[in-house]
């Protein structure tokens, strides 16, 4: 029996309890807010219904193939993204912190939705948007003006931002059981209840039939724009919580015998579970806002990124019982966000652990508190919305989808790491990884997504995202992403703590054998211990 003190106050990495609070804690990364404010607003800018059939091919040939490389990478080498990477080979180290950088990134605007999100459990109390959610979520409650950067603070925003930030940081201190996978535990069956009572609702709705039309007619035209295509490789990733390191940090929490396969089924599928309700509610919400102003469906909500919280509100309006479906809903929202976020921040709380040997309350500090200032300072004022739009079209695209070509065609080519990752996840799944896998991976995915990125790089140099000024998409798009690559081959450079092993797989097995039913936190979990 270990008698370790917790995990806060050591270098132990800590591990998931056992693969249930495993496989809650990555549905709890991978359901959020890509899934309930991202999936609908892309899917209603990218032709509604014509972008169903690329997700669905986003998701075969490149989601879930990724999702079991990335398992493979944490699980088998028993470390953050940039300690994987760099366990498997080591000048390979750079493309997990490239990954821990869009993490950074992703980290400071997530929490501005969440933020939204809390303030519109209290507004649902009494329904404040009135007859008229789209007014007020642009108007009355963001106080949004004309393109461009100002300083002025929007108080209904930086209260809850703040609060938002505290909450994380302080699951973030409590360490992976404590913390990360009991709040999933609780929450995700919270949400699921919810959220479904809501989708249902939304089905019953005058007009609902029109809405839920639109999404499910393909356009087949629209196939072949490079630009829908780009969108619904992102979505996959972004909402799958892969290409970005979170699923390469959770599974290195896994114990060795996990069958990691299997896990990866449900959670993928789960997650696009999730999705395809979140698009039937607002699909169903538009078609009834359409039929009720006499419009079409294509133009009763001017501005995508806002459109989850024009549509709920306005199922919230019509449905008995609206305040407390509505409070339900918006606070589940905010929990679904929380456990995603926490994800996305652990990614750079574990590389930083990993790379300086520190406890986890000093990474948690060092990283969270810089994070949470940025996002207030950006976030939190009249032109936070355009900053946001902004930087999470760009760093989706030019970051996440960057990154997974490159680290695939590296893994397969230049390391030939396949063969041995599935071999690795062969071992314990419940699923075989053989030749198919291996061509998505390292033929299929990465073509697709080179020729998707090539023709969407071009259009969007020839035609400014959004029509936004060139300086803000400079700044925030272009520059974000460019930054984040610069600061990970610098960080690549960086001196390992010299206790760190560098060795392929991790710190040695454990030669005794594990009792049965204890597979979940082995002794090889807490590299700390061992070390
Ligand atoms: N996968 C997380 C989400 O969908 C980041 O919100």
């Amino acid at each position: 029996m270990t008698t370790a003190p917790p995990e806060g106050q050591t270098t132990r990495r800590g591990a998931f309890s056992s693969r249930r609070v495993f496989i809650l804690a990555a549905i709890g990364s991978a359901v959020g807010l890509g899934n309930i404010w991202r999936f609908p607003y892309v899917a209603y800018e990218n032709g509604g219904g014509a972008f169903l059939l690329p997700y669905l091919v986003a998701l075969l040939t490149a989601g879930l193939p990724f999702l079991f490389l990335d398992y493979a990478l944490g699980h088998r080498h028993r470390g953050s993204a940039p300690l994987a990477f760099a366990r498997q080979s080591r000048p390979t180290e750079f493309i997990g912190w490239w990954q821990v950088g869009i993490c950074f990134v992703i980290a400071v605007y997530y929490a501005a939705v969440i933020a939204y999100a809390l303030r519109y459990t209290f507004f649902s109390v009494d329904k404040a948007w009135g007859e008229e959610p789209e007014g007020f979520f642009f108007g009355d409650f963001l106080q949004v003006g004309d393109p461009g950067v100002t300083t002025e603070v929007v108080l209904g925003v930086i209260v809850p931002l703040a609060l938002v930030w505290a909450a994380v940081l302080l699951i973030m201190g409590l360490g992976v059981q404590r913390g990360i996978g009991a709040t999933s535990v609780v929450f995700i069956p919270v949400l699921v209840v919810a959220f479904g009572f809501l989708v249902v609702r939304s089905l019953f709705l005058p007009g609902a039939a029109d809405g839920l039309d639109a999404l499910f007619s393909p356009d087949w035209g629209a196939l072949a724009d490079a630009s829908v295509w780009a969108a619904a490789f992102g979505q996959i990733f972004f909402s799958l919580s892969i290409g970005f390191g979170i699923m390469i940090t959770y599974a290195s929490y896994v114990g060795r015998r996990t069958d990691m396969t299997g896990s990866g089924f449900v959670v993928g599928f789960a997650n696009s579970g999730f999705e395809l309700l979140a698009g039937i509610g607002v699909f169903a919400a538009l078609g009834f806002m359409a039929q009720a102003s006499g419009g079409d469906i294509d133009t009763v909500v001017a501005d995508g990124i806002g459109l989850a919280f024009v549509a709920f509100p306005a199922i919230i309006s019509e449905a008995a019982g609206g305040s407390l479906i509505g409070v339900l809903f918006f606070g589940s929202l905010v929990i679904a966000g929380l456990t995603s976020l926490v994800s996305v921040l652990e990614v750079v709380v574990s590389a930083v652990r990993d790379k300086f040997e520190l406890h986890r309350l000093t990474a948690v500090a060092v990283v969270g508190l810089p994070a949470a200032v940025i996002s207030l300072a950006l976030f939190s004022t009249t032109s936070g919305l355009y900053v946001l739009d902004i930087v999470d079209y760009f760093i989706n695209r030019f970051g996440i989808l960057v990154v997974a070509v490159v680290s695939m065609v590296v893994l397969a080519w230049f390391v030939r790491a396949l063969p041995g990752l599935a071999a690795h996840l062969n071992r314990h799944g419940s699923i075989r990884l053989g030749t198919l896998w291996i061509a998505l991976v390292a033929v299929v995915a990465p073509v697709a997504l080179t020729f998707v990125l090539a023709r969407d790089f071009l259009a969007t140099i020839e035609e400014p995202y959004e029509g936004y000024p060139a300086w803000m998409l400079n700044t925030f798009g272009w520059g974000a992403a460019a930054l984040v690559l610069v600061f990970a081959v610098g960080a690549s450079f960086l001196r390992w703590h010299s206790s760190v092993s560098m060795r392929p797989g991790g710190p040695e097995e454990p030669t005794e054998p594990v009792a049965p039913g204890a597979t979940a936190v082995e002794p090889g979990d807490h590299r700390g211990e061992v070390r």
